[in-house]
């Protein structure tokens, strides 16, 4: 796999989970809003990936049954990735063939980062495709310096709270035109 420079490498760095210091995100970059259905949901997804570049990192946070599995289909469909799209629990990583390789990873079954190394986590990390985290929550130690943070929240039945923001400054560009484009607004 081809490697790109957008991040740092993990092992050259320490394993520290204090080690982000939460950097000030313009609000133009930040996108907020409630979904009322799966289709929203999804939809989100797949209008995000049209603005997706290759190496592009998301973190999917949230609860069981928040929507991280749903949202995760809407960026496959997104990006052209035909079949069906299922969460990796028990096999840790699934890997799709769209406009860009995707790379789905779930860490729920994971107790820290050091077993994420252990399994080979930075060929995905550092790859050249979109690397999609299902409970990034286990492997605090070893995000990178950069991602798109999605934040899912299950408010009823059929709604749920959607956050997405950059963390560092190589996504900020990208969620603005994302928003732009999926909300017709910056602010
Ligand atoms: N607005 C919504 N967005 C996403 N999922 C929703 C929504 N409303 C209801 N749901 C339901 O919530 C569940 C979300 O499951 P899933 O995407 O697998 O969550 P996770 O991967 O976070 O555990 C599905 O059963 C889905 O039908
Ligand atoms: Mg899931």
């Amino acid at each position: 796999m081809t490697q790109n420079n957008h991040q740092p490498k993990i092992k050259d760095q320490p394993l520290n989970a204090n080690r982000h210091t939460r950097p000030q995100t313009a609000p133009s970059a930040i996108v907020d809003f409630i979904s009322h259905s799966v289709t929203q949901t999804r939809r989100c997804g797949s209008q995000l990936a049209q603005h997706l570049t290759p190496g592009t990192i998301i973190l999917l946070e949230g609860d069981l049954g928040a929507g991280k599995t749903t949202f995760t289909k809407g960026v496959a469909q997104g990006l052209g990735v035909e079949g069906y799209v299922n969460s990796p629990t028990f096999t840790l990583v699934n890997e799709y063939e769209g406009r860009l390789p995707v790379y789905h990873l779930d860490c729920y079954r994971l107790e820290n980062g050091q077993e994420a190394l252990d399994f080979g986590i930075e060929e995905y990390l550092y790859g050249d495709g979109i690397t999609i985290i299902e409970w990034p929550e286990r492997i605090r130690e070893i995000w990178p310096e950069s991602y798109i943070r999605v934040r899912l929240s299950y408010l009823t039945e059929t709604k749920r709270s959607l956050r997405l923001e950059p963390v560092g400054p190589a996504y900020v560009g990208l969620l603005q035109e994302f928003k732009k484009s999926a909300f017709g607004s910056f602010q």
